[in-house]
């Protein structure tokens, strides 16, 4: 029997159904919410690759975009309703083949639903995933800390770089950047709170720990190994979501990997709850 999903290339009018969309994916199993920022969808779905999967009722059910291809791997972005089968995979799957030929597809899904899941059935396809986390800002606690802090200054970025590369240097998949170039990638976003990121440091000014604020979003946070249990996270944690309250932002936002359950124990501990998931699929064709 022929499938009742039909894809097409997205039309001019077809924005508007993509925005749709994600506001009805968000709605149903959250994720990232700059999804509905009309700057972050272009930049995820560009237009010129974009592709709709409609239902026999024209509903626009799931949309795909090539962002870029590399030696042997295709990079598409990936939104369906959570009511997505079989149909509308064989529908995405045969869109994707249309735009690129490279033998390794990456799906970037940032709204995630059991049903999208399930399309890639290999467990190990899901190779990157991450909780979106939130909380209010109102009512946040003040923080106090026992070491020094330092905001984020030229002259205190190296410090950041050093309680990053401790912190994280165990970390499954640690990228290991230089500090130049670590620097850069921090300070490049429009968004970046110097004021508002924190270095905690001892009284040698060895770093212990780092807190990046950036738009309404706790962006990154570590504490070396030998500093961690004593409180340093939470009152790094404590600090970002109090001066994101006093940059007026109603939500402090934070995006967690799944294999990370001592940084997910205390974000839950300090009132944050799971508002979505974001992964990464491999598909090999
Ligand atoms: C996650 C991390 C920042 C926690 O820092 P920390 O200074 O040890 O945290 P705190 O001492 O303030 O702990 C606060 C609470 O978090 C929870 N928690 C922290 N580490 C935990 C662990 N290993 N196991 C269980 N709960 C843990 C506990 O509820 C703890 O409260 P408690 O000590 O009263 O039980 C630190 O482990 C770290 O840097 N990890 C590597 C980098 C990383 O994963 N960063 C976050 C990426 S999103």
């Amino acid at each position: 029997m022929a499938s009742s999903f039909v894809a097409q290339r997205a039309t001019s009018r077809d924005r508007e159904s993509l925005d749709k969309l994600a506001a009805k994916c968000l709605d149903a199993h959250g994720g990232l919410p700059q999804l509905l920022d009309p700057d972050f969808a272009v930049a995820l779905f560009p237009h010129e690759s974009l592709i709709v999967i409609r239902d026999a009722t024209q509903q626009v059910v799931a949309a795909l975009a090539l962002t870029h291809d590399s030696d042997d791997s295709a990079f598409f972005s990936l939104l369906a309703l959570p009511t997505v089968n079989s149909d509308v995979a064989s529908e995405i799957f045969s869109a994707a083949a249309t735009l690129s030929q490279r033998p390794t597809q990456i799906f970037r899904c940032e709204s995630v639903n059991p049903r999208l899941s399930q399309i890639f059935p290999d467990p190990a396809s899901q190779f990157f995933s991450e909780y979106v986390m939130s909380r209010p800002t109102e009512n946040a606690a003040s923080p106090t800390f026992s070491v020094i802090t330092q905001p984020w200054t030229d002259d205190s970025a190296p410090r950041f770089f050093t309680a990053y590369h401790e912190s994280f240097r165990e970390r499954p998949g640690f990228p290991d950047p230089s500090s130049a170039q670590w620097i850069a990638d921090q300070v490049e976003s429009e968004e970046f709170h110097r004021e508002a990121s924190l270095v905690a440091l001892d009284d040698q000014r060895t770093p212990l720990g780092f807190v990046l604020v950036d738009d309404d979003q706790i962006w990154q946070m570590g504490v070396v190994p030998t500093a961690r249990r004593q409180g340093l996270g939470r009152a790094l944690l404590t600090h970002a979501v109090h001066a994101l309250g006093t940059l007026g932002k109603p939500d402090a936002w934070l995006n967690v990997n799944l294999n990370n359950p001592d940084a997910i124990a205390l974000y839950e501990s300090a009132g944050f709850e799971i508002v979505g998931q974001r992964s990464r699929f491999r598909r090999e064709i």
